[in-house]
């Protein structure tokens, strides 16, 4: 089911600005046993890439309201994606002031991801890089064509994610999901603020693990640093956490330690 601005509907201007120059938002969430997980969160994330990008989001009670008529509608867990575009209009990129945003909502079938997953994936290394952004680091922006080359690598199911590097070599997250890294009891993922989704699981997996007493730390990662983790797992709201037990292509296997199994019955136990 979709609703375009509360319309069941599917179809959209070819003016709208999300098309043309990919100026817009979204949010992909879980709605899991009647509950849309972090839903807080993801709105909180979507208002924070309004204001980078100075989209008006005074629609949200709106959303809020059509995302409820959405679930009321959705009988299984499923996908809930948000779309807000900057509407359309403008000259070129240039954007008209007065802009009214699109917002549109859709449901979608779980991906029917192996339960295995959660024991351990097998990642490989993309080839494309990310650039460096900072005016767009940590914001869900529809501009995601960096992911679709890499996602466009490997056809191979065995190969659940692949991870990627920044033109500076800096080891950034998967192209779905954020990375951690464990090293001597610490809990280390890397700095999101020149590239980069600050994920919603990641911010949920950083605040499980200081209730827990866990040591997190933010910081440039590197290759070498993946090398010498002793356990590393990837985060988002669909799959919550999926440790990563071998790197395909090399030597490096990592176990499904004891931190990330402590951290995924944690998560479990949380109120999403
Ligand atoms: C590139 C990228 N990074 C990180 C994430 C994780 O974000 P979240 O935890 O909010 O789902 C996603 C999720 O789709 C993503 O596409």
């Amino acid at each position: 089911m979709i609703l375009i601005n509360g319309q069941p509907d599917n179809r959209i201007p070819v003016t709208d600005r999300g098309l043309q120059y990919g100026d817009g938002l979204f949010e992909t969430l879980a709605f899991r046993q009647g509950k849309l997980e972090y839903l807080a969160a993801h709105l909180q994330r979507m208002a924070k890439g309004c204001e980078r990008l100075n989209i008006s989001f005074s629609d949200k009670d709106k959303l809020e309201f059509e995302l409820a008529t959405l679930c009321a509608q959705t009988a299984e867990d499923s996908v809930i994606k948000i779309m807000l575009t900057r509407g359309s209009g403008g000259r070129g990129y240039k954007a008209p002031t007065d802009a009214e945003p699109l917002r549109i909502i859709s449901s979608h079938p779980m991906p029917d991801y192996p339960q295995s997953c959660q024991q351990g994936i097998t990642v490989r290394l993309c080839q494309h890089r990310l650039g460096i952004n900072p005016g767009l680091a940590g914001i869900k922006h529809l501009n995601r064509l960096e992911q679709v080359l890499a996602r466009s690598e490997w056809d191979d199911d065995n190969i659940r994610e692949g991870l990627m590097l920044d033109v500076k070599d800096r080891l950034v997250e998967g192209t779905m999901s954020n990375l951690f890294l464990v090293h001597q009891g610490q809990l280390i993922t890397p700095t999101l603020t020149e590239n980069g989704i600050s994920g919603i699981m990641r911010a949920a997996v950083i605040k499980s693990a200081a209730e827990l007493a866990i040591p997190v730390k933010e910081k440039d990662l590197t290759l070498a640093d993946l090398e010498l983790a002793d356990e590393v797992f990837l985060t988002n709201s669909l799959i919550g956490i999926w440790p990563v037990t071998e790197l395909d292509g090399s030597d490096c296997y990592w176990e499904h330690g004891e931190l990330t199994r402590h951290l995924q019955s944690e998560l479990k136990t949380t109120e999403r």
